[in-house]
């Protein structure tokens, strides 16, 4: 299989921050050019935060972005400050709605009574939008994507998952204790993220350098690491710091 993966990789996490968010922006003006709008697929975790603060300052009120998270906690209270709604409120709705740009920002909802019928809810609202111009993704310590952990079928959808113990493990520096750490999620499937035009993977730091250099070497994708089918997408870009890459 044609390894499809475009590497770039920058000296530091600052770096890498900047050029990605001049990679999204770039893509939001040609897709707009293209149809008056934007569809980006967006991620929480402590990487995309630098990319996401250049961002806001370089989208302004001349955009119409419509944007889809890839995953959230469930259940979760909206205003948990823990939560993925809340996260994307403080990182990039809130600064980018400042600026005056006008956005659609679709989360999985959290607080639904019947995950089941939300899961499919999005899967609609992501059809209904046109599907994604521009997916950006991190990555998990065991591979994961969003929240599709080690297993997960390429042809999966937006679901509700069980978080596996190393995710809830790596996650609970967030949280006051294991206890309050979620064991379930809703999120995008590896086929809904598959689906997307173009792909935006990042990764920063020393503890992505494993993963990272598992995912280069493979030929062909393992189901045990989730984001190794997006060797089989034809437009895939992966932005890295040294620390990731060494
Ligand atoms: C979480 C999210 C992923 C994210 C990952 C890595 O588990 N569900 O979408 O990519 O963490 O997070 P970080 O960027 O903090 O390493």
């Amino acid at each position: 299989m044609m390894k499809s993966l475009k590497i770039s990789t920058f000296p530091d996490y600052e770096t890498l921050s900047k050029e990605a968010a001049m990679f999204v922006f770039q893509k939001i003006k040609e897709t707009h050019e293209q149809k008056n709008t934007c569809v980006l697929g967006l991620p929480t975790g402590s990487t995309p935060i630098g990319m996401y603060q250049q961002l806001v300052t370089l989208i302004n009120d001349s955009f119409q972005l419509t944007t889809f998270n890839l995953d959230e906690y469930y259940p979760i209270q909206k205003d948990n400050d823990q939560s993925y709604h809340y996260f994307m409120s403080k990182q990039f709705w809130k600064p980018i709605s400042s600026q005056s740009a006008k956005g659609e920002f679709n989360i999985p909802n959290g607080e639904a009574k019947d995950p089941q019928e939300e899961c499919q809810r999005y899967e609609q609202a992501i059809k209904n939008a046109g599907g994604i111009d521009l997916m950006i993704l991190g990555i998990g310590g065991n591979g994961h994507i969003g929240f599709n952990e080690p297993g997960s079928a390429p042809d999966s959808r937006t679901r509700l998952v069980n978080i596996a113990d190393s995710t809830v493990q790596a996650n609970s520096r967030f949280f006051n204790s294991m206890a309050e750490v979620p064991r379930q999620a809703i999120t995008m499937g590896v086929g809904t993220i598959l689906e997307s035009r173009e792909i935006l993977l990042l990764a920063s730091g020393k503890s992505k350098k494993n993963i990272i250099s598992t995912l280069l070497a493979l030929e062909k994708p393992d189901r045990q690491i989730p984001a190794s089918w997006l060797i089989t997408h034809p437009h895939v870009y992966v932005y890295l710091d040294t620390e990731a890459r060494a």
